[in-house]
C-alpha cells in the first residue's frame, strides 16, 4: 500500500512545526518504546456548580506496537481517557506523553497536526460526512495533509482495497451497510498510515460477522506493526487485543496481559481478506515527493 511510504517517513521525525520533545522528568521516565505515557491523569469536567471527576489519578504506559483493550461500565471514564491520549482534550491535572512530546505544551495548531499526522481515529457511529463518497470520506486526512490530488486519490483507493471496499469507492454513507461503513471510517483512519489507531467501540453498532471483519482489520493493522488502543464492552472483542486495561469510577482498575486470544480464528478472518493492510509497499518517486507535504503544509490547509 502506497501509504506505508508516508507514515514512515512521517514517523522519521518526531517535531511537529518547531515542536521539540521536551525532556521527561527522571522518576517518570517512561520506556523508550512508549507511544503513550500519561502520569497521574485527572480529568474534572464541570457543568455549572456540578463537578464531575471522569479520570482520578491515571498512570499508564502504552508500548510501540501494542495492542491494548480497555475495558469498563458506561460513565467509568473510557472515553475521556481516549479523548485525553487522542490529543482532543488536555488533563485538569498530570501529564500527557504523546511520543515523548508532552502534550500540554501544544497550542491548538500544533495538536491538529499531531493528530493529523501521528493519529487515526475510529468511533462507534462511523463518523462519516454524510453525501459524501467513500472516497472523499478517505481523502479528506489526506487533504488537511496537504497531498496533492492525485496522490491523495491513489492513497484513498488503496486504503479501501486494504478494507476490501474498492468497488464501494463511489458510495455514499447512506448506500452502505454499517459494517461497509465502518471499514470505510478504518480505511480514512489508517490512509495517513498513522502509527497510533485509538478505536472508542468501533463494533458497538454492528453485528457480529461485521464485528469480525472490522476486528480483522485492526488485527492486520496492528501485525503490521503498529500500535492500536481500542474500547469495548464486549469480551470477544477485548481478545483480539494483548493487554486488557479496565477502568472502574475513574481509575485504573486492573492491566493484565491477554493469554487467550484466538489467534486461530483471528488468522483465519485476516485470511479471508483479499486485500489486508499490507507492509508490502510499493514506493514511487511521486509518494516520496508527497510525503514531504505532509504535516509541512497542513499549516496552509487549516489557514
Ligand atoms: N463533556 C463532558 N462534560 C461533562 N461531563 C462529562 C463530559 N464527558 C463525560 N462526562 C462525564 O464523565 C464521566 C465519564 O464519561 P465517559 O464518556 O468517559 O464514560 P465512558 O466510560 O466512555 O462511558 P460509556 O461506556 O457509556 O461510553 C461520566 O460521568 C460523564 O457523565
Ligand atoms: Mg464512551
Amino acid at each position: 500500500m502506497v501509504s506505508i511510504s508516508v507514515g514512515r517517513k512521517l514517523r522519521a521525525k518526531n517535531t511537529v512545526s518547531g515542536i521539540q520533545n521536551s525532556p521527561l522528568p527522571a522518576e517518570s521516565m517512561p520506556e523508550k518504546r512508549s507511544v503513550i505515557h500519561l502520569e497521574n491523569v485527572y480529568k474534572i469536567y464541570q457543568t455549572g456548580d456540578l463537578k464531575v471527576a471522569a479520570l482520578r489519578g491515571i498512570t499508564l504506559t502504552v508500548n510501540k506496537g501494542e495492542f491494548v483493550a480497555i475495558m469498563g461500565s458506561s460513565g467509568s471514564g473510557k472515553s475521556t481517557l481516549m479523548s485525553i491520549v487522542g490529543c482532543l482534550d488536555v488533563p485538569t491535572i498530570g501529564e500527557y506523553y504523546l511520543d515523548s512530546i508532552e502534550v500540554r505544551q501544544l497550542d491548538e495548531r500544533q495538536l491538529s497536526i499531531i493528530r493529523n499526522r501521528k493519529i487515526g481515529f475510529v468511533f462507534q457511529s462511523f463518523n462519516l460526512i454524510p453525501r459524501t463518497s467513500a472516497l472523499a470520506n478517505v481523502e479528506l486526512p489526506l487533504a488537511y495533509a496537504g497531498l496533492k490530488p492525485k496522490l491523495r486519490r491513489q492513497i484513498a483507493i488503496s486504503a479501501l482495497r486494504a478494507v476490501g471496499l474498492d468497488d464501494r469507492k463511489d458510495h455514499i454513507p447512506s448506500k452502505l451497510s454499517g459494517g461497509q461503513q465502518q471499514r470505510v471510517a478504518i480505511a480514512r483512519a489508517i490512509a495517513a498510515n498513522p502509527p497510533l489507531i485509538l478505536a472508542d467501540e468501533p463494533t458497538g453498532n454492528l453485528d457480529s460477522k461485521a464485528s469480525e471483519e472490522v476486528m480483522g482489520i485492526l488485527s492486520r493493522f496492528h501485525q503490521s506493526g503498529r500500535t492500536v488502543v481500542l474500547i469495548t464492552h464486549e469480551p470477544d472483542i477485548a481478545s483480539y487485543a494483548d493487554r486488557l486495561i479496565r477502568i472502574s469510577d475513574g481509575r485504573l482498575y486492573s492491566d493484565e496481559p491477554i493469554e487467550t486470544h484466538h489467534k486461530t480464528k483471528h488468522q483465519s478472518i485476516s485470511g479471508s481478506y483479499a486485500h489486508g493492510v499490507s507492509t508490502d509497499t510499493e514506493v514511487t518517486a511521486t509518494d516520496v515527493k508527497a510525503v514531504s507535504a505532509i504535516g509541512d503544509s497542513t499549516e496552509d490547509i487549516r489557514a
